[in-house]
This record gives structure tokens, sequence and C-alpha cells, in this order.
């Protein structure tokens, strides 16, 4: 299975961790998030971008809790942000400003202006309307900023529709020729410094094609911007490579980041460029479990209901996207195989994690680890149904650290005037 999540006498460990000896001291649900994976995800990624000049950023809204944003900074990463609270996380956390770029189609003029002050890397341009705030604050503030154009090429991303951003039809990015129009503007202010393109098409693609076609667009809109003799000196690749959600989530991870990542970047050697990535999954998403006990079980005349204490509010994505989840007991049995939903306390009938999943039988009092939790687990949960925001460990070899305590419910009685 691997060596960050593996089973051994039929318990399941995450690197030197038996997960049930730790669940049965621990109140469930929680998140535990393997350091020594995310520590080679990242080298991965290092490693495919060696020969550019290069600047990998992890996009904190995939995770955003600190001691993982420590981590990923001290491994030589920057930091993508999309609002004022990501960018304040971010250096908190140790991202040196020069290391951190701002994109998101809806920033404030208070985010701008604390993008711009704080001296970050640049910000990604969304629309000709963010394009005149900006240059407004950068005057009003006599402060110099970098921006790249977030371009929408119109291409299309094999993905949940929710997540794609590279087609017309999605809010994001500008048109080429209203940057192109822009972007003359920009190399003649005196504020404002472009330094080139910046493209996302979406989020979990696992195939190489639209990273190859965006490539092929960005490198032709680079000669048009050369010939019209404007400046470029970035491009900023944004983020998008998936990950295996099947079973192989523990055996034969992190494929995508091994072959479709040096296919993209090796489009840009020799462009004498800087080369920018905003990964958000690819770092996290295969390092996290969400584990949660079995509270009941329960059967209609047409289903079979494993009720846990686990829920939609604590992960979202199954509900949302109808997102596939791996699921595995923390203890392997003799029990038979039975195809179940596996649902939370929640009242929703939307709120389930897996639907007719066949898994071992399991009872009251067990425990199940749901896999590829890293990224965009916690990161979504709410307080629906007034339920406290739930723990989160790190586990390198034999060490667990609590690196979020959970919330109880006078702390959150407590934001409110009563
Ligand atoms: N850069 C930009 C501009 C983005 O919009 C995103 C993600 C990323 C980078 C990072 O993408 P990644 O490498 O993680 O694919 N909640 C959804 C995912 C939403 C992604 C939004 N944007 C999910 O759970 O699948």
């Amino acid at each position: 299975m691997g060596t960050h999540f593996y089973y051994q006498d039929r318990y399941l460990f995450s690197e030197k961790v038996n997960l049930l000896e730790f669940a049965s001291q621990n109140k469930t649900p929680f998140y535990l998030y393997s350091q020594s994976k995310i520590e080679e995800n990242c080298k991965l990624v290092l490693e495919a971008g060696k020969s550019l000049d290069f600047l990998p950023c992890f996009a904190l809204k995939a995770n955003y809790n600190p001691a993982i944003l420590k981590l990923i900074q001290s491994l030589g990463f920057g930091a993508d942000v999309v609002s004022g609270g990501e960018l304040q996380f971010a250096l908190k956390a140790g991202f040196s400003a020069e290391k951190i770029v701002f994109a998101g189609v809806g920033k404030t003029a208070e985010e701008i202006e604390l993008a711009i002050s704080t001296g970050i890397h640049s910000i990604n341009i969304e629309s000709v309307e963010e394009f005149e705030l900006v240059k407004k604050i950068a005057h009003q503030l006599r402060k110099n900023i970098a921006i790249a154009f977030r371009i929408n090429p119109d291409i299309e991303a094999p993905t949940h529709d929710y997540i794609a951003t590279g087609k017309h039809i999605n809010k994001f990015g500008i048109l080429l020729s209203d940057a192109l129009r822009l972007y003359r503007n920009a190399a003649d202010d005196q504020w404002l410094n472009p330094i080139g393109l910046h493209v996302h098409i979406g989020s979990q693609i696992l195939k190489v094609e639209p990273f190859l076609k965006t490539a092929d667009y960005l490198l032709e809109s680079i000669e048009n911007l050369k010939a019209r003799g404007l400046p470029i000196s970035a491009l900023d690749l944004g983020g998008g490579i998936g990950i295996d959600y099947s079973e192989n989530i523990f055996s034969l991870p992190r494929w995508p980041l091994k072959e479709i990542l040096p296919a993209f970047l090796q489009k840009f050697k020799g462009q004498n460029l800087k080369i920018m990535l905003e990964l958000g999954r690819a770092i996290v998403g295969d390092a996290g479990l969400l584990i949660t006990k079995v509270l009941y079980r329960k059967q209609t005349p047409l289903k079979k209901f494993i009720i846990v204490d686990a829920a939609m509010n604590n992960l979202l994505r199954p509900s949302l996207y109808n997102a596939y989840h791996p699921i595995v007991p923390l203890q392997i049995s003799e029990k038979e195989k039975e195809v179940v939903d596996v649902v939370g306390p929640v009242c929703e009938s939307g709120d389930f994690l897996a639907q007719n999943r066949e898994l071992q039988a399991v009872e009251a009092g067990d425990y199940l680890a749901i896999g590829g939790t890293g990224a965009y687990g916690q990161a979504l949960a709410s307080n629906y149904n007034l339920r406290p925001m739930i723990p989160e460990y790190m586990v390198k070899e034999e060490q667990t650290k609590t690196i979020f305590k959970g919330e109880t419910i006078e702390q959150i009685a407590n934001k409110y005037e009563w």
C-alpha cells in the first residue's frame, strides 16, 4: 500500500503510527496528515522544475492549516492566495512577500491595498475593471506592483463543471485581446510592472492534453506580446494537476505529478522566463485521511446505511461534486463485504460520504478512514447543524502532533451576541 498509508498485521498505519490505537485514544472524527507524504509531493514538484527559473506556489485554498503552510514554506515553495485572509495566513506562516501571488475574480479594494503595501510578488488581473482599480490604488499608495494577466484561453478541462475554469462560460480570467491592450497601458505606467501571463484551466485534471494545449496557447501568446515589443519575464501556469482518488491512492499515488507535470513544464524549457505554479491538491490531497467512527447500522427495504460521526460539514466533496473518496477500515476483519451507503448525522439526504459502496462489514464502534482528504477537506468544512470544526493531526514517523485542536461549542457561541 505504500509507505505513508499501509496495512501491517491487519491494522492501517500512517508512517509508523497504528491508526486504530491512535483513534481509540482520541475523539473522532479527525483529519490526519502524513508529513512525509507532503514532503515527497513537494520534492517531486521541485524536481520537475529543477532546470527552470522556478517558483512553485502552494494554493492555500486547498488547506490553510499553519503547520502545513510552514512545512511547505520550509521546502522553498511560495504561496498562492485568493483573499486577504489567505494573504495574512501566508505571511504569518513565514512565506516571504516576494513569493506570494494573489489571484481571484473579486479582490476588494482593501485586499488590493494590503497586497500592494505588503509588496507581494504579483497580482493576477482577472478583469478590465479590476485592472483600473489596481492601477488607481498603486498610484494612491505610490508603490510599485507587478501584475500578470490571467488569460481565459477557452480550453476545456475534463473535470467536474464546478471546478473547470478555462472556458468563456466561466467567470475567470480576461480575454487575451483585452489583456494585450491593458498590457501596453501597464507597461507605460509609472507604478505598474506587467511581468507576464497567468492561466488556470481547472482543478482535478488527470489528462496531459489540456495542459499541453494550454502551453501551446501561452507560447503563442508570448510571441504575440514580444511582437508588440511588450516586456515579459514570467508565466504563472496555475494548478490543477489531479490526484488518483481510486483505492490506488494508497498504493500507486502521484502518477499525475510524475507524468503530467514534467510534460507540461518541458514545454517552457529554454524560454528564459520565470515559471510559476499554483498547486493545491497535488501537494496535500493524497496526504490526508478523515478518520471516523461508526455510530449505527440501519436498514431500509432498499438500502443498508452505515451512519458515521463525520458528515458533509466535515467533508463536502461527495455531496457537492458527487466525488468518490476511497474508504477503508482501520482494522481488516474476516467479515464479508457488503454494499452500503456511508452517511453522516447531518439532516440532509445529500449528507453522504459514499453511496452503493462495497465495504467490509462494519458495526458500531468500528473505525473507517476516508482517503484523499488532505485537500479541500477541512478547508471546505462548516459549522452546519452546529457541528464544531474537528481536530487535525500531523504524523511524522512515530510522532503525532496536534496541528488544530478543533472547536468547542463554547468557542462558537462566543462569536455571537447573546
Ligand atoms: N490557482 C487558481 C487560480 C485556482 O483557482 C485554483 C483552484 C488553484 C490554483 C489550485 O488548484 P489545484 O492545484 O488544487 O487543482 N473545491 C474543489 C476544488 C476547487 C479549486 C478551485 N481553484 C474540490 O474540492 O475539488
